[in-house]
């Protein structure tokens, strides 16, 4: 049997027969059918990508029945347990692990640029205290461009490669600073001598001593949610790196425009509202009446469903089994226990169990976070700071996809016909 689509058009009789390619068709053969003059070929309509592939990709593959997710092939799980993040952000970059001597360049070229201008202590100090530490980040990350026009040259491979080093360094750092601000405390900055998990937890937690020693376990975990949150395909903040990134703005302001894709409660921002979601529920017996009005409609079950998962989220899996273990180090959380029966009774209700909705990413990194010390408005730019990683292998992968142009759907025009103008006195 042929690997093609037989398509007729019953306007006009036309038939056409179109290739089909790694499971997809070309959107751009059934511009061949048109029922007139006027029109412009047949479009296809499909609000929020629901079935569209908008490219190819050779970076993170999902299963999402199976509920499975690799990294340049590297199962999840395995890469949680025996890898690091920033050996993760190469493999992601480069599509192969590194050998140790490649490790070791990766890891000295991203922290000896972990710093940030002098300046940009003075711009964060202009924004209000309670200034949410997203909008902080997204901002800062977006000025960064001002700093580096020589990112710019996109299609200079030296220039990506340093891009790359600033912006997976500088994140965590533009991160530190947001929430120092936002306590009134002064900056830390990075000790090159903590790993990259490390560093961070100095930069936000480092008080008057010497030198800042993170727990063990607690950067572990930190680690490990890093990884997890590396990459995962063509999500709504990627396809805004990858989108924006197409008219070729420098990597810093397609960054700016993937950090605020994320910043949204339904993407990235869930995490944080999860956790403001068990504050609200309160204690366990009020989990029925929660639950109900989830099924009413008046609200959702934040950190629960996903576009592509209609299985356990396999990062829920890795960061719930987590979640004992730091939590063994840090002390229990009352919110985790409404957590883990929120998550049994809705697992066996019909309602969430019809619609195949299982506890996504956010559904317990929340509690790790805030366990962590980590302030509930700084989960989303927890998420971000990984993310980087995935946004930058997706956006120069798309910079090299000799099919991608600028990304510019198209519209099913329904409003109405040509008219005059009526001056304002007439109308
Ligand atoms: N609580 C209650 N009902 C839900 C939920 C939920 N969390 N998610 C989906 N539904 C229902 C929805 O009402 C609809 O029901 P019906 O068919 O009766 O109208 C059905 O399930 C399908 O929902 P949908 O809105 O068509 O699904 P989607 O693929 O457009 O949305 C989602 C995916 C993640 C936006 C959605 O599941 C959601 O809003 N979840 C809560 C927010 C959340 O946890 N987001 C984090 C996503 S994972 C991290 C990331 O990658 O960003």
């Amino acid at each position: 049997m042929p690997d093609t689509l037989t398509v007729r058009d019953n306007r006009t009789g036309k038939t056409i027969e179109i290739p089909i390619e790694h499971g997809a068709v070309r959107a751009t053969a059934f511009e061949q059918l048109t029922a007139g003059d006027a029109d412009h070929g047949l479009m296809l309509y499909d609000p929020a990508f629901m079935n569209t592939a908008s490219c190819t990709s050779t970076i993170t593959f999902i299963d999402g029945d199976q509920g499975i997710l690799l990294y340049r092939g590297y199962p999840i799980e395995q890469l949680a347990e025996q890898s690091t993040y920033l050996e993760t952000a190469y493999l992601l970059v480069h599509g192969e692990l590194p050998d140790a001597q490649q490790e070791a360049e990766w890891r000295h070229d991203i922290t000896i640029h972990t710093l940030v201008h002098e300046n940009v202590k003075k711009f964060i100090d202009g924004f209000h205290h309670d200034a949410h530490p997203m909008g902080i980040l997204l901002s800062t990350v977006g000025a960064l461009s001002t700093f580096y026009p020589d990112a710019t040259q996109i299609y200079d491979e030296e220039q990506r490669r340093i891009s790359i080093y600033r912006l997976i360094a500088k994140m965590p750092t533009l991160a530190a600073l947001a929430y120092r601000h936002s306590i009134g405390l002064p900056f830390n900055y990075p000790d090159n001598d903590l790993s990259f998990a490390g560093n961070f937890l100095n930069m936000m937690f480092k008080m008057v001593e010497q030198k800042y020693r993170p727990v063990p376990e607690i950067e572990h975990a930190l680690d490990v949610l890093f990884i997890l949150h590396a990459d995962h395909e063509q999500n709504c903040s990627t396809n805004a790196m990858r989108s924006v990134g197409s008219s070729h703005p420098d990597p810093y302001s397609a960054t700016a425009a993937a950090v605020a894709a994320l910043y949204g409660p339904l993407h990235g921002g869930a995490n944080e509202a999860v956790v403001r979601m068990m504050e609200r529920i309160g204690s366990v017996d009020r989990i029925p009446e929660f639950v109900a009005g989830v099924k009413a409609g008046k609200e959702r079950l934040m950190g629960f469903g996903h576009r592509v998962y209609k299985n356990y989220d396999p990062r829920a899996q890795v960061i719930k089994r987590m979640a004992d273990q730091v939590l063994g180090v840090t002390g229990t959380s009352p919110l985790l226990e409404i957590a883990r029966e929120l998550e049994k009774i809705a697992l066996e209700d019909e309602y969430f169990v019809s619609r195949k909705l299982y506890p996504n990413v956010d559904f317990y990194s929340g509690f790790i976070y805030k366990a962590l010390g980590i302030p509930v408005d700084m989960f989303p730019v927890l998420f971000a700071i990984p993310r980087v990683a995935g946004w930058l292998s997706q956006w120069e992968e798309s910079l090299l996809d000799k099919e991608q142009k600028i990304a510019r759907p198209r519209q099913v025009y329904l409003g109405g016909g040509r008219r005059d103008y009526v001056p304002l006195d007439k109308r």
